[in-house]
C-alpha cells in the first residue's frame, strides 16, 4: 500500500504550467497524490510535461489574459477528475520596462491583463465550482516585487501588489464558503524568466543560479521546487488555518536588509548586542 500524500486525490489547475515555478509545482503536486491540469500557451512543453507524469495531469493549451480559456481549463478539471480543490493562478511575464515616462501603454494593458486580470479570472471561475463544493483553495504568484517597490520593473510591481490586494479582498468573501485565499512571493528563483533577464537566455538555468545563489542572504539560488514546497503546504489541509496571507519566500531579500554583507560580518554593534549587556 503506498503512502498518502499530502495533496492525495486532490485536484488542481496550474496556470503557467509548462515551465519554472508552475512545472515545479506541477511535479510536487503530482508526488503528494495530486491530479493536475497543466494550463499554459507553450504547447511543446506543457504535453512533454504530460506524458511524461503520466495518467493523473491533462494539459490544456490556456492563454490566462483569455477569460474564456482560463474557464476552459477550470472545467476540464472538473470534466476529467471530477472536482476543482486547488487554482493556482501563477503564470507571469515580466512585460513592460522602462521609465515611467516612456513606458508603451499598450505593453503596460497586456502585462496587467498577464499578471492581474489572469489573477481575476482564475479565482473567478474556481470559485464557480468551488462555493458550491463548500470547499478550495486559491494561491496566487505575487512576488518581492510586490512588497517592496524597486525590485522590478513599475507595472510588473504594481500588478504584483496588486496580486496581495485581491488575494486579501476575496479571502474575506470566500472565508464564509470554507475556501482559503492566498497568495506567494518568491524571491529571485533559477527559472526562464530570471535567466532570461540575467544572461539574456531562458536556458542558462546553472549560471542563473549561481548568480542568484551570490547575491542570497542564506548563499544559495531559490529553485521552483522552493516554491512548490510552499504552495504544496498553502495547499494542503495543514495550511487550514490560513488565509488571505502572503507566503514570502526570498532568503530573507524583504526582512533582513539588502545583500546580507552586514550579517556575513556582523559590526561592531552587532557582535556586542551579542556580548554585552544594554546600558
Ligand atoms: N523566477 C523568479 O525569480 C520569480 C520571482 C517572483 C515571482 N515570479 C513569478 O512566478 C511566476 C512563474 O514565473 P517563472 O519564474 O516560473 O517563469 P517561467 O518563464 O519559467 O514560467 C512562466 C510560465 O508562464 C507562461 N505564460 C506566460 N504568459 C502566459 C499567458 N498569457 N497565458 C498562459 N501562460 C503564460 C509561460 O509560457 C511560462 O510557461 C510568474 O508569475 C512570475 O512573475 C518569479
Amino acid at each position: 500500500m503506498g503512502t498518502q500524500g499530502r495533496l492525495q486525490d486532490k485536484v488542481a489547475v496550474i496556470t503557467g504550467a509548462a515551465s519554472g515555478i508552475g512545472a515545479g509545482t506541477v511535479r510536487r503536486f503530482i508526488e503528494e497524490g495530486a491530479k493536475v491540469i497543466i494550463a499554459d500557451i507553450q504547447d511543446e512543453p506543457g504535453l512533454a510535461l504530460a506524458k511524461e507524469l503520466g495518467a493523473n495531469t491533462r494539459f490544456i493549451h490556456t492563454d490566462v489574459t483569455a477569460e474564456e480559456q482560463v474557464a476552459a481549463a477550470v472545467d476540464l478539471a472538473v470534466k476529467e477528475f471530477g472536482r476543482i480543490d486547488i487554482m493556482f493562478n501563477n503564470a507571469g511575464v515580466v512585460g513592460a520596462v522602462g521609465r515611467i515616462s516612456e513606458t508603451n501603454t499598450d505593453q503596460w494593458n497586456r502585462t496587467v491583463a498577464i499578471l492581474l486580470n489572469s489573477v481575476y479570472f482564475g479565482m473567478k471561475h474556481a470559485s464557480r465550482h468551488m462555493v458550491p463544493q463548500g470547499s478550495g483553495v486559491i494561491i496566487s504568484t505575487s512576488s518581492t516585487a510586490g512588497i517592496l517597490g524597486g525590485l522590478g520593473p513599475h507595472c510588473y510591481t504594481a500588478c504584483k501588489h496588486a496580486v496581495i490586494g485581491i488575494t486579501k479582498s476575496v479571502a474575506s468573501e470566500l472565508a464564509g464558503n470554507g475556501i482559503r485565499v492566498n497568495a506567494i512571493s518568491p524571491g529571485n528563483t533559477a527559472t526562464a524568466m530570471t535567466s532570461a533577464v540575467m544572461t539574456g537566455e531562458a536556458d542558462q538555468l546553472d549560471a542563473t543560479a549561481e548568480h542568484i545563489a551570490k547575491g542570497s542572504l542564506l548563499g544559495i539560488a531559490g529553485l521552483p521546487e522552493d516554491i512548490a514546497n510552499a504552495a504544496v503546504y498553502l495547499a494542503s489541509d495543514e495550511a487550514r488555518y490560513i488565509t488571505g496571507h502572503t507566503l514570502v519566500v526570498d532568503a530573507g531579500a524583504t526582512t533582513l536588509g539588502g545583500t546580507g554583507r552586514f550579517h556575513r560580518q556582523p559590526t561592531a554593534m552587532m557582535r556586542e548586542a551579542g556580548v554585552r549587556e544594554n546600558g
